[in-house]
């Protein structure tokens, strides 16, 4: 495959001379264009499900900032939604869901077959994306891990430590079971479509890999994410897909050749030198800058880029944060990074 696209490129294993960049939830609450079309849509939510809006959220920071990766905006907590749990954000607080805590739970989930139904409003924004995006510009759709999706389903909501996660799986391991596997089934599909819609990347977030230690790490953040990929890539041979294990860490190693992964996305806990050494030996990486320099910014954000563009400058490697940016985030911190990043 020959192509233009800087990230494809990367993603191919090309050492580039300068990394593509992107940025996790660059499409936010820092931007004032966000804030002002996400109230014109009414909140986050109709946000996610508008595609003309959720195409135009994706822009924003395309135009502002001319990234070499767009993110398709959506949400991980969209999936359990199509799957039939309720689901609705608190402002100021984060997601809230139905509760699910053992087999009778799980047995109430819609079928796999019917979840595009809801998801379909995602599928559009991708289309429209690929026509409005320029052609330098790569496409990224995404979806959370099961392990990841399944904490919030069982608590209902974002915890510290997934403790109703962990709870479930060690006390109920066969409904815990049951839920990864409809969760798994689900992704599957739900990735599926948004490549056939257009989507030329697919990023898998295990936001909360990093509370799983040992073999409950193999099985639950390893296993279903190798699943998902082996079954992607019977069906699409060549997207490249990302996975984001966070707070991993020494369980970074290994982790792209364990789960068939194309690229690995590090957290900012992992030292870029070290994870040069043990993981971009496997292949491409992407990060590692911590996101509060997008609010200090200065020279401590001009030294701390340098220092990681450096590290991965050997190997394939995408520019990222190691987190998403928040949104007490100054733009013109992110233009510095990119500066930084594409003049050294
Ligand atoms: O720009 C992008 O990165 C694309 C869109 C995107 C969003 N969420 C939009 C969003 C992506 C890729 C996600 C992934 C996501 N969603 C993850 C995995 C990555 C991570 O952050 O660890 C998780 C765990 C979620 C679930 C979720 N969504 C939570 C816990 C929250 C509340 C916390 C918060 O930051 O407010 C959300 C809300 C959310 N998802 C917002 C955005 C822009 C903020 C909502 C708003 O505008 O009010």
């Amino acid at each position: 495959m020959t192509t233009s696209k800087k990230l494809l490129r990367a993603l191919a294993g090309e050492t580039l001379d300068t990394p593509p960049i992107w940025m996790m939830r660059q499409a936010g609450r820092y931007l004032p264009e966000y804030r002002a079309t996400r109230a014109q849509a009414g909140d986050f939510l109709k946000l996610c499900y508008n595609p003309e809006l959720a195409a135009e959220v994706t822009l924003q920071p395309i135009r502002r900032y001319g990234f070499d990766a767009a993110i398709l905006f959506a949400d991980i907590l969209l999936l359990p939604q199509a799957l039939g749990a309720d689901l609705w954000f608190v402002t100021g607080e984060g997601p809230r869901l139905s509760i699910i805590s053992d087999q009778s739970g799980v047995d109430a989930l819609g079928s796999v077959d019917n979840i595009h139904e809801t998801l379909n409003p995602i599928y559009e924004t991708v289309r429209i994306l690929r026509k409005e995006l320029p052609e330098e510009t790569t496409l990224i759709g995404f979806a959370g891990a099961p392990w990841t999706v399944a904490t919030y389903m069982i608590a209902g909501r974002g915890t510290p430590d997934q403790a109703p996660a962990h709870a479930m799986r060690v006390g109920a391991p066969e409904a815990f079971d049951a839920l990864m596997e409809r969760i798994t089934l689900g992704t599957i599909e739900y990735l599926s479509k948004q490549i056939d819609a257009g989507a030329e990347v697919v990023k898998i977030f295990d936001s909360w890999a990093g509370s799983l230690k040992g073999e409950a790490f193999d099985k639950y953040a390893i296993e279903p994410t190798r699943q998902i990929i082996a079954a992607l890539k019977v069906r699409h041979p060549n997207t490249p897909i990302i996975a984001f294990p966070r707070e991993g860490g020494d369980k970074y190693i290994g982790f792209a050749k364990a789960t068939g992964a194309d690229c690995v996305a590090l957290d900012n806990s992992v030292d870029a030198a070290w994870a040069a050494q043990h993981v971009q030996v496997d292949g491409c990486v992407q990060g590692n800058l911590a996101s509060r320099h997008m609010v200090t910014g200065g020279q401590d954000l001009i030294d701390d880029t340098r220092a990681i563009v450096k590290a991965f400058s050997k190997g394939p490697h995408i520019f990222n944060l190691g987190h998403g940016i928040t949104p007490d985030a100054d733009p013109e911190n992110v233009q510095l990074m990119i500066d930084t990043v594409r003049n050294g």
